[in-house]
């Protein structure tokens, strides 16, 4: 025990202190604004893996260290517009009207009220029917990718620096939208038994959309979720994803945290809920890591 009746020992100590020194070196970290907007896909066919937290948070803390960022809520479920504290339901324009071409993206942007540099375009329920409806439209892998490219050309869309687009889970339509609008695929991994599972399906998709309607589309970056380190298994899933996608995998781990999951019921991401909390903490460790990286893969 220290004089202080503090035993600095422990793993609870040990884990504080860490924190805090992770807490000061993102308080002064430089982190590179891209030369060109850089369009992500947040996907996973799986669901509940973190997509849509990862998307949200990834964003905000991008957003927080001076990036201007665009999510764009392919998800019916709507919850990254949830998680960004704008409203989704009723009469608003959506994303789901810029697929059926009944309003460009610029019409449907919020900016979310915890930064000004955070912008999203929401989901209604409505998404749920566009899979079908698009089947008979012409251009339907396209629709995103020509909505957002007259977006980027417009004065609103000209400065992003990120757009990352939540997908919902499954590798339909809504999700082929947004591999022929992005340059990269962003997949997060949950740390959990069958966390591969789907994968290898998820990368012959990717290379299909690459081979077929995008050349430029890659798996840039992979992100483990939910990570608990108690678990063995937990660290067993983080040495596979490793030793399959070692090019890929963020060194940063997004733990298991419980302010991560309150953070939506606030309409908040973490980063603004509380942003020296562990779970906000590794958000920003990740998005500091993913501008670095740039499109290296
Ligand atoms: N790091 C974390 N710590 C604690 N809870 C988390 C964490 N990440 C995500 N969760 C919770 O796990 C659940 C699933 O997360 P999320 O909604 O981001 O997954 P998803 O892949 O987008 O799901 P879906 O496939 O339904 O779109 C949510 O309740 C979320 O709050
Ligand atoms: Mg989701």
């Amino acid at each position: 025990m220290s004089d202080r009746g503090f035993d600095a020992t422990t793993p609870l100590a040990a884990e504080l202190a860490d924190l805090t020194r992770r807490r000061r070196a993102l308080a002064d970290v430089a982190v590179p604004r891209p030369t060109a907007t850089r369009v992500i896909a947040v996907a996973n066919q799986k669901g509940g893996v973190g997509k849509t937290t990862t998307c949200v948070n990834v964003a905000a803390a991008l957003a927080r260290f001076g990036a201007k960022v665009l999510v764009v809520d392919l998800d019916p479920q709507g919850n990254a517009s949830t998680a960004l504290g704008i409203d989704h339901h009723g009469d608003i324009s959506s994303i789901y009207d810029v697929l059926v071409g009944t309003s460009e993206i610029a019409d449907t942007v919020v900016v979310s009220p915890e930064n000004s540099q955070l912008l999203c375009a929401p989901s209604t329920l409505d998404l749920a029917g566009a899979e079908i409806e698009l089947v008979t439209m012409a251009a339907r892998e396209y629709r995103l990718a020509r909505a957002l490219e007259r977006y980027r050309e417009s004065d609103a869309g000209s400065d992003l620096d990120y757009v990352l687009i939540d997908c919902p889970p499954s590798l339909g339509l809504l999700t082929i939208n947004a591999f022929v609008a992005a340059r990269e695929v962003m997949i997060p991994i949950q740390c959990e038994y069958y966390a591969l599972e789907g994968v290898s399906q998820l990368v012959r998709n990717i290379e299909l959309v690459k081979g077929h309607l995008n050349p430029q589309l890659a798996l840039s970056t992979i992100l483990l979720t939910m990570f608990d380190a108690r678990t063995n298994l937990a660290q067993q899933v983080v040495d596979d994803v490793r030793e399959h996608f070692a090019g890929q995998t963020l060194h940063t781990l997004i733990p298991r945290s419980v302010r991560v999951s309150e953070a939506p019921s606030y309409g908040q991401t973490v980063i603004a809920y509380d942003a020296g909390s562990p779970g906000a903490v590794a958000y920003q460790e990740a998005a500091v890591e993913i501008a670095r990286r740039g499109v290296t893969v």
